[in-house]
Parts: C-alpha cells; structure tokens; sequence
C-alpha cells in the first residue's frame, strides 16, 4: 500500500488532513476541472482536488478569474465529483459570490455543497473576510482560506503580484493568515509569497498551510494541474515545476491522427465492423447498438 492510500474506501477528510500536517505528512494538493483529469489525478494520489476559479485562465483561455459565473464553478465541481473517489473536494467560489454579505455568502457556499457535490469551499481574503468565514463555518460548510496573491484583487494589486515583500506588508499578510484561522477555517493556501513568510506564517497558525509560490515550509503544496501537466507551456511562472509535456505530446499525438486520416492509414479493419455480425435491419441503414457488435 503506498504512503497516500487510505484503506479502502476510505476518503481524505477535514480531520484527516489535520491528522496529516500534525504528523508532518505534507498535502498534495492539485486544481482539477472534469471528471477525466479528476480520475486520474486522483488515482495519482492528489489528497485535495481543488475545483479552482483558474479553470477561467486554463479552461476558458480568459486573462483574470474575475468573469468567472457561480453557475460556470457548480458546472465543473459536479463533473470533477464524478471522477473522484479518494481525495477531498474543495469548490472555488468565485468572484463576487462571497464579497457582498456573510448571509450571500453562506447561500452560495452552500450551493458548493448540495449541487456541486463538493466537501468544502475556498474563498479569498484575509481581516475582511473573517465574518463570512465565521458565518460559513457555523453553518457545517467548511472554509479553506487564501491570502498573500489573491487574483480576484488582481486590479487592487496592480497585477499578480508577489505580495508581503516589505515588512509591512509581510504584517498585513500575517494579520490575514491569523484573521482566517481565528474564523474557524481549516487551511489556508498562501499564495506567492517569499518562502521565509510562509514559513513564519505556518508556526503561527494552528491549522494546516498549503503553498503555491510560497517556497517549501508549508504543509502541502497546490499547483494547477495543466501548469504541472505541461499544457500551458507558453506561461511557466517560476513557481511551477512541469512534470510532463502534456501539450507536447497531445500535439504530436493529434499530427499523427491528422496524417493517418489523410494518408487513408486510420481507420484499419482493426477498428471497423464487420458485415457478417450486422443484424439485417441494420443494412437498410437501422443499425442499432444492440443489433450490433458492442462498439466498446
Ligand atoms: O483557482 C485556483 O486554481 C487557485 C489555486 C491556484 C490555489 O486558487
């Protein structure tokens, strides 16, 4: 059995993950956006499938997550629920679905839960989004935070900025990650921020750190599952490491397929039907799968 799996059955939980980082096992944490990659990625042993707003950037090729709909997220978090057996499912709310009041806030957030079939929500902010992190919470639902580079806030910033550089704004951070815990959520991620942040950060808190661009001293680590694949070759940031060249090999893939169809190589009898097992009422042109060979 290896160092990821539960016994059979078993899915990674709210106490699972604390039991985890109290243990110093770090979280593998990935985004995923459909019912294909969230099988495979968690079979790969992803411990949290992140259902992420960046699936506007990688899914819908927009520049910002900021038109991204709550009705687009249920969409997604439904099909990844699908695929996934083991691991924790978190939905990202997005934009504007949380920043009104507690109360829209808890009414979305629960969407997240009975129509998307997800365990828990995501939502960005520190001080500012303590009261509706509270509010979520006391309602069962629960709430991973995330602060340091928050792209919803992309225009505040200025661009996706590493943010708590200097030391005030290593403060500001700092007073974020604290506010969020003290509301009751159960992980925060911490975004591109400087490693020594993160880790000063994670003595701090009680509850379990997950980095992106946040160096190494966190209690697992998240990474956009095409950033990691290798789909998205034309925008690496320096935070990403490439396990494969997805994009690379779809690519060749897709100009093999091009050149059998065109060079009358595919289909072969291999992946045709035969006449001799077609039913009759088939050959006037009412071929049925049952009438048929299984098309599988
Ligand atoms: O939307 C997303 O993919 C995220 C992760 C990068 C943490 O929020």
């Amino acid at each position: 059995m290896s160092k990821h799996t539960l016994a059979a059955g078993s899915r990674v939980t709210v106490p699972s993950l604390r039991a985890m980082a109290a243990r110093g096992q770090r979280i593998v944490m990935v985004t995923a956006y459909d019912a294909t990659f969230a099988r495979m990625l968690d079979e790969g042993g992803a411990d949290i499938l992140l259902v992420g707003d960046s699936l506007g950037n990688v899914v819908q090729g927009l520049d910002t997550t900021l038109p991204v709909t709550l009705d687009e997220m249920i969409y997604h978090c439904r099909a990844v629920s699908r695929g996934a057996r083991r691991a924790h499912l978190v939905g990202d709310m997005p934009f504007m679905s949380y920043q009104v009041s507690p109360e829209k806030a808890l009414e979305n957030a629960g969407r997240f839960l009975s129509q998307g079939n997800m365990h828990a929500v995501k939502l960005e902010g520190g001080v500012e989004m303590a009261e509706s992190i509270r509010r979520i919470v006391s309602a069962g639902i629960p709430v991973m935070g995330h602060v340091g580079l928050t792209p919803q806030s992309v225009h505040a910033m200025g661009g996706f900025k590493v943010q708590g550089k200097d030391e005030d704004d290593a403060d500001r951070v700092l007073r974020d990650a604290r506010a969020v815990a003290e509301a009751g959520a159960y992980a925060l991620v911490l975004e591109g921020i400087p490693a020594p942040l993160a880790a000063r950060i994670r003595t701090q808190l009680p509850i379990p750190t997950i980095g992106i661009g946040a160096g190494p001293d966190c209690d697992g680590q998240v990474l956009v599952c095409y950033d990691m694949l290798g789909l998205t070759p034309e925008r690496v940031p320096k935070f990403v490491k490439m396990y494969d060249t997805f994009y690379e090999r779809g690519l060749a893939a897709m100009r093999s397929y091009a050149d059998e169809v065109r060079n009358g190589s595919f289909p072969t009898a291999a992946h045709s039907f035969g006449v001799a097992q077609v039913a009759p009422a088939a050959v006037s042109g009412q071929l049925t799968a049952e009438a048929s060979e299984p098309v599988a």
